[in-house]
């Protein structure tokens, strides 16, 4: 059965752009639980735009199957090695990108990531590496000891038509080959209600993590009852 992994960051944004006390990630995360998805993940980004060390306490210890997203630096290996989260996904980090731009460089950094790979997994943590769907990069992956990879799917969600088709190809062909190799699959990135039927196309997918399209669609589906609830409140006026 293929895996919802819900990415709450973004409920942790709307709080920041306010500095107010909700909406609470934790909350979010419960309620994702309660209506079924496997997992909640969030991203401890070195600049704390959204989510914050104490929302990464709390999630930790109340959530079933908490995935850390981190930067490999030896602040986040501390931060994970302490917190035990039950899966960690090393992604690389940039302070003036919007999110992650582009998959881990496992090649280039290979050192500094397979150290970073065994502290956590000494800690118990099971790790994931964020990677484009390159060959190389799947197999540099495996070297590593990392247990999973996620497949970065920012370029085909970013594309339409033949562009979109090629991307997808190119997601299949990297999940077959770390299938093969014994590793195992996750993608995630720019996943939305629509991209999500290519997404099933690719095979031996283990778990998605998907973020800024869930709590958007929840933002909508929930501002009806939002409206209605406060017009009742307010119905109490009598002045
Ligand atoms: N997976 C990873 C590694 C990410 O960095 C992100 C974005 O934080 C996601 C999944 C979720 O992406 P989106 O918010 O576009 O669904």
């Amino acid at each position: 059965m293929l895996k919802l992994g819900v990415n709450i960051d973004h409920v942790a944004t709307l709080r920041q752009v306010r500095k107010a006390v909700f909406p609470d990630p934790l909350e979010a995360a419960l309620i994702c639980q309660k209506a079924g998805a496997h997992g909640i993940t969030a991203h401890l980004r070195e600049d704390r735009r959204h989510i914050q060390d104490c929302d990464m306490k709390r999630l930790a210890a109340k959530v079933r199957r908490l995935n850390m997203e981190m930067a490999v630096t030896d602040e986040m290996v501390r931060i994970a090695t302490k917190l035990k989260p039950v899966n960690c996904c090393l992604v690389p980090e940039k302070r003036q990108e919007l999110t992650t731009e582009g998959g881990l460089d496992v090649i280039g950094s290979f050192g500094k990531i397979r150290s970073a790979v065994k502290k956590l997994q000494r800690a118990g943590i099971k790790v994931s590496l964020f990677i484009d769907p390159d060959k190389d990069q799947v197999e540099a992956s495996r070297e590593s000891g990392a247990e999973f990879i996620e497949l970065h799917t920012g370029a085909y969600a970013d594309s339409s038509g033949r562009r979109a088709l090629s991307e997808l190809k190119r997601l299949v062909a990297a999940a077959v080959f770390a299938h093969k190799i014994g590793v195992n699959v996750n993608a995630g990135h720019g996943i939305n209600y629509d991209n999500i039927r290519g997404i099933l196309d690719i095979p031996h997918l283990h778990e998605l993590n998907i973020g800024h399209s869930i709590v958007s669609r929840a933002v909508i589906a929930g501002m009806s009852d939002a409206v209605s609830e406060m017009l009742e409140l307010m119905g109490k006026y009598r002045n």
